[in-house]
């Protein structure tokens, strides 16, 4: 899979994207992310990308044909048809769902504004979605950029080592993840649940999954309306 992104701090995400998971996906080539000033499609001297907006009030606007101009070089590059996605607080509340169906497209064009917008013709005619990572108001899309890459990345095949990560990580169905422990069994006198180091294999399983309910339930109840429930999943959250 490949993205470009799109911003007035190249700086920030190259360096950002070399660590871990995403450092890693890059090395091995799985991944491949071109990362593009925003300024390198402005033609005046001092490569300015806002403006004050029409109608007055206070602020600027990132300056549409930067952003128009930067798509079209990224889409006749000659590396493939993309989703281009805007990264703003207005956008579709970006989920586990959203990653995995973003996971799926071959390339994605990732636009970062700043200040306090965009010109909407941006949003009407050049973008295919617009994404907001949740409801607060950064500085800026990078970050939020970051986030979605991250999110994204893992779901694309062979990105996690061990594929079984992804599915039982939480939120991949549905649900927060149960609680896990490692070596020393007792730490400052707090003890590893016994099941985990004298159950069976089905006795765990069956500990982990009410757990991992137990948890979603007392945290976020929001998710279980949308969760994939089996008959024993009701059969457990009845006994909560
Ligand atoms: N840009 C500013 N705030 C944002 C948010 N919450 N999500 C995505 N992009 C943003």
């Amino acid at each position: 899979m490949r993205f470009d992104i799109v911003t007035i701090f190249p700086q920030l995400l190259e360096h950002a994207m070399q660590y871990g998971v995403l450092g890693r996906a890059l090395d091995s080539g799985l991944l491949r992310v071109g990362v593009h000033n925003l300024r390198d499609y402005c033609h005046d001297r001092h490569r300015q990308v806002d403006d004050t907006p029409y109608g007055g009030g206070p602020g600027m606007v990132m300056k549409p044909e930067p952003f128009f101009e930067a798509v079209n070089a990224l889409r006749t590059d000659g590396h493939g048809e993309a989703r281009v996605v805007l990264l703003s607080p207005q956008g579709q509340a970006f989920d586990q769902e959203t990653a995995r169906r973003l996971s799926r497209c071959s390339r994605m064009i990732l636009l970062c504004a700043r200040y306090e917008g965009v010109d909407e013709r941006v949003r009407e005619t050049l973008v295919d979605e617009e994404i907001s990572i949740g409801d607060y108001v950064l500085s800026g899309g990078e970050f939020a950029a970051l986030v979605v890459m991250d999110a994204v990345a893992r779901m694309v095949d062979g990105v996690l080592g061990n594929e079984q990560s992804a599915d039982q990580e939480s939120h991949a169905q549905g649900l927060l993840e149960y609680p896990q422990y490692t070596r020393p069994a007792t730490y400052n006198g707090l003890a590893v649940p016994d099941i985990l180091i004298h159950g069976h294999h089905e006795q765990i399983r069956y500990w982990r999954r009410l757990q991992a309910l137990k948890r979603t339930l007392q945290r976020r109840p929001d998710l279980l309306g949308r969760a994939e429930l089996t008959d024993e999943d009701w059969q457990i959250l009845g006994t909560l």
